[in-house]
């Protein structure tokens, strides 16, 4: 998969996608990811990549123009079409169903906003999928972009050392969160770990956790179970 983001913030990125398993999938070649400065696609000396709203209003739009040229030159990098993506408040929530979507693109470009939001021409002129991460104002789609990121890249084939691990957790197929999980020691600071899991009976064990995963999403999420 190749990632390719758009933002005037490109600095931002290589400290977050250089730790961890995103750096692993791209020392080990599953994902390319490539950061663009909106700002070279600009024309005035000034580098603008937004302008006064028409009809007026408080705060600035980001302009048609770099964007269109940006998206443009990214694409024609490679002849592997990219699923658009543009990172707004206004977009469609981020939920695992639709990571696993994204995840089976074999290449995403990530448009990321500042300001108070897009030239209405960008949506559409450029179509892209708009994806919110939650029902909150950011500064700006850079954390966004990383959180999808993120989410897509542990589901790249061959980028989590077990082939179960994406799927058997929260917000797998089952809906149902996590349940609870212990190491060493046996007692913490008189908390010990509950008998069961150390009875080596593995259909028992199985059957202690789906019951305690149940029992955490009824009381922490029980939207889930409706
Ligand atoms: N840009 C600003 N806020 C955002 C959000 N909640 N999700 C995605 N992009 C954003």
């Amino acid at each position: 998969m190749r990632i390719d983001i758009l933002t005037i913030f490109p600095q931002m990125f290589p400290p977050v996608m250089g730790e961890g398993m995103i750096r692993i999938a791209q020392e080990n070649g599953l994902v390319e990811i490539k950061y663009h400065d909106l700002r070279d696609y600009t024309t005035d000396k000034h580098r603008s990549v937004d302008d006064r709203p028409f009809g007026g209003g408080p705060g600035m739009v980001m302009m048609c123009g770099p964007i269109f040229r940006a998206v443009e030159a990214i694409e024609a990098q490679s002849p592997v079409p990219a699923r658009r993506v543009l990172l707004t408040p206004q977009g469609q929530a981020l939920k695992q169903a639709l990571v696993r979507e994204i995840a089976k693109e074999q290449r995403l470009l990530l448009i990321c906003g500042r300001y108070e939001g897009f030239d209405e021409r960008i949506r559409i002129g450029l179509e892209p999928l708009e994806i919110s991460i939650g029902d909150y104002v950011l500064s700006g789609g850079e954390i966004p972009a990383m959180v999808v990121v993120d989410a897509v890249v542990r589901l790249i084939p061959g980028v989590t050392g077990h082939p179960d691990s994406p799927v058997k957790e929260s917000f797998s197929e089952e809906r149902l969160l996590e349940y609870p999980q212990y190491t060493r020691p046996v007692e913490f600071r008189g908390m010990p770990v509950p008998e069961i899991l150390r009875s080596g009976d593995h259909a028992k064990i199985a059957e202690w956790q789906k019951e305690q995963a149940k029992i955490r999403t009824a009381r922490r999420r029980p939207d889930l179970l409706s």
